[in-house]
């Protein structure tokens, strides 16, 4: 039976982006095999983070897996800083990792590009997550196009510690979604869709109102050809919106090409508003039911209890490997 691990950052309500990238993959995937999902909060820290806000964004996350379709029965879901041993294991990381890939990190130039000073935890933020899949025995993680060089980072870290300490991790392997990888900016749409752009037309949060969704894809950047039609180079706006139809309806992209075919953009943002807004709709209405519930603490100490028996046992052999304590354990 294969694992599956994956983490999401607890930071502010999650957006069309990370909707589309990573929690449209997660329930199907609990149905085939041991999955191990992870409101990863240590890595929030590595950007300054007011601790009230953090707090409250720890429960919306977890409400949010658990409304997309996250079924407590099959997997595990959890907090990484309620499981000591990812803190033990991406300090061991950090170890084994230079600090010169860590700088290549396009993630890491792009958080600290013109800023003063950044945290030491934002360059060694790779290590971490790296320890949370490794931890797991993961076979399988899914993940956005944006993780893909922290995964291969992962993967050459745990070949390395392996080589060097004896075979104790499982190398994982990515898992992109088939359409909607890199969901874009809505107003500059060669970007990607990310939490903390200042423009709030161009993200589209999970729990923005029917109203506030429709508002965003009418103001969303397209081009002035007029004609609804897939080419990511050259019309990335249309593109973009016919990505997020696609993946919220199911209906292949050359179908919706014919469905807005001599219609204009108004009539095209119009059926991709309505097309998300009722597939949102539903999702939302569970999350309002489970935000308020006791029924979230408790599956979250049952996920950390799971998360940590199977962490601890990876953390003794990572530690034996290494020749840390006074004995083998
Ligand atoms: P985070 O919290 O930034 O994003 C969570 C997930 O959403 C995906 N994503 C996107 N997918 C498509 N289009 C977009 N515009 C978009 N923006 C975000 C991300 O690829 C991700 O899958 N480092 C990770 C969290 C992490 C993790 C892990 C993931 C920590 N440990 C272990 C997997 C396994 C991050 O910051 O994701």
């Amino acid at each position: 039976m294969k694992t599956i691990f994956s983490g999401v950052q607890p930071t502010g309500v999650i957006t069309l982006g990370n909707y589309i990238g990573a929690f449209m993959q997660f329930p199907s995937l609990q149905d085939e095999g041991n999955a191990i999902y992870c409101i990863v909060d240590q890595h929030a820290i590595t950007v300054p983070q007011d601790p009230k806000e953090l707090r409250s964004s720890i429960r919306t996350l977890a409400a949010t897996y658990l409304a997309t379709g996250i079924d407590p029965n099959k997997a595990t879901l959890f907090i990484q800083s309620e499981v000591p041993a990812h803190a033990q294991a991406g300090w061991m990381l950090q170890c084994v990792a230079t600090i010169g890939e860590l700088e290549r990190m396009t993630q890491f130039k792009d958080k600290s590009d013109g800023k003063e000073s950044v945290t030491a935890g934002l360059l060694t933020y790779p290590p971490l997550m790296a320890g949370d899949i490794l931890l797991y025995n993961t076979n399988i993680v899914p993940v956005g196009d944006d993780q893909k060089q922290h995964i291969e980072l992962t993967r050459d870290l745990a070949e390395r510690f392996n080589k060097r300490f004896g075979d104790v991790f499982v190398v994982p392997e990515i898992q992109l979604p088939k359409a909607g990888a890199r969901i874009k900016s809505l107003q500059e749409p060669t970007k990607k869709m990310s939490k903390s752009d200042p423009n709030t037309k161009a993200t589209i949060r999970f729990l923005d109102t029917p109203k506030q969704i429709e508002k965003k894809i009418k103001s969303a950047v397209t081009d002035s050809d007029g004609y609804v039609a897939f080419d990511e180079a050259n019309k990335p706006g249309v593109s973009n919106l016919l990505t997020i139809e696609s993946a919220v309806t199911g209906i292949d992209i050359p179908s919706l090409v014919q469905k807005y075919d001599g219609l204009g953009y108004g009539a095209f943002k119009e059926g991709v508003a309505t097309s998300l807004i009722e597939h949102l709709e539903p999702i939302q209405h569970r999350f309002n039911e489970l935000i308020e519930s006791d029924e979230l603490d408790k599956i979250l100490d049952e996920g950390a209890e799971k998360a940590n028996a199977i962490a601890s046992k990876t953390i003794t052999r990572m530690e034996n490997a290494m020749g840390l304590g006074r004995k083998s354990r």
